[in-house]
């Protein structure tokens, strides 16, 4: 290992400014950022390069990332002990993309899920940066040579290929580069939509019903809840048979921090129209504290601004130290200074 390896144990993870984030998001993701960023140095992006792979209105996209940082914030993430930064604001990650698709083989992409399923449903609409996404997030995490990334279950695939990249990367080139672990929590790793019990909460399902924000209101909560799919069957389980009732069961779990045999006694003998309303309150008293430092965050002029540009200073310092040494790896010149004044090339 060379000199851009970190000495404290570093952690670096994202999530892309699409709509808003949701319980899935923060049960999946963001509440194991906040509790690793007291033990790591930590690195937290908005990916506002990764939403541009799919078709956004600008003006959404503009609100949509500074409430993903804001989201950050409200969530607990503290900006004195972790770099919260927008992905756009650090060149670096483009650069290092490009460098990486020198190198990256075009049948390790083809491989992808996850692309493979937005293609399906975009049809003729495919541009390439959807495709190379994969490879964006490899740059973005190994400019920061984290020991670890805490992401959902489904970022699983594109974590591999981050941890190939690198390989192939130190195999042609030298060890430069840290190979990260993937950091899934067993808990909240997949929460599934409301509506369908069989896919995953998603910012992009078109059907708002299908999620909970973490802006939402108690009453858009109790709605959703009342409208969420269920089955036919009397007594609440844990049956990974029922998929609809295994989410709303898990969470309730989760957020209740009550065992599954506790809900299992209690609900066991009950149908959804005693379960649900409870499930509905469980979730608004859970969100409440995200809502109100959501509202000081935003209400404070300047406040975001300032973490935002203190964050990308030093996620700037670090990714640059790594760019500069692959570059070198790969062959490329430093960029030479050019004095106006001796009007000299140096
Ligand atoms: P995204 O919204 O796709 O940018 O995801 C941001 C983070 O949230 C990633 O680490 C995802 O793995 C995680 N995540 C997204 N949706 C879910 C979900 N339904 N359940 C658990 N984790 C999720
Ligand atoms: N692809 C990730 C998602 O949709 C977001 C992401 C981009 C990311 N770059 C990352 C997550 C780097 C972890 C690390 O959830």
């Amino acid at each position: 290992m060379t000199t851009a390896v970190p000495i404290t144990k570093r952690i670096f993870s994202g999530a892309q400014p699409t709509g808003q984030l949701h319980l899935g998001n923060y049960l999946g993701a963001v509440r194991s950022w906040v509790i690793a960023q007291a033990e790591y140095e930590s690195y937290f992006c908005v990916v506002d390069l990764h939403a541009l792979t799919m078709p956004q209105k600008p003006q959404e996209l503009r609100e949509a990332i500074r409430r993903t940082a804001a989201l950050y914030l409200a969530c607990g993430i503290d900006p004195k002990v972790s770099t919260i930064f927008i992905q756009s604001h650090v060149p670096a990650h483009t650069e290092l993309t490009w460098l990486f698709n020198c190198i990256a083989p075009m049948n390790w992409l083809e491989r992808m899920i996850q692309y493979k399923e937005k293609a399906i449903k975009l049809g003729e609409d495919v541009n390439i940066a959807l495709f190379d996404y994969p490879v964006l997030q490899a740059a973005d995490i190994l400019l920061y040579q984290p020991h670890l990334v805490p992401v959902g279950e489904d970022q699983r695939q594109h974590l591999e290929l981050t941890r190939d990249i690198a390989r192939r990367f130190n195999d042609k080139f030298g060890n430069t580069l840290r190979i990260p672990e993937i950091l899934i929590r067993q808990e909240g790793a997949r929460v599934m939509s409301l509506q369908d019990g069989t896919s995953k909460m998603s910012k992009s399902d078109p059907s708002d019903l299908s999620r909970i924000n973490l802006l939402d209101t108690p009453e858009a909560i109790r709605k959703k809840i009342s409208k969420a799919k269920s089955d036919q069957i009397l007594g609440l389980r844990f049956d990974a048979n029922r998929p609809e009732c295994y989410n709303l069961l898990n969470i309730y779990a989760i957020l209740s921090g009550e065992s599954r045999e506790t809900i299992e006694a209690e609900f066991g003998e009950a149908g959804f129209g005693k379960f649900k309303p409870r499930l509905s309150e469980v979730i608004v008293e859970y969100l409440k504290p995200f809502q109100s430092r959501y509202a000081e965050v935003v209400g404070e002029t300047g406040y975001l601004d300032t973490v935002l540009r203190d964050g990308s200073e030093r996620a700037s310092y670090v990714a640059n130290q790594t760019l500069k040494e692959v570059r070198e790896q790969m062959g490329l010149i430093p960029p030479i200074s050019f004095s106006l004044e001796e009007g000299s090339v140096r």
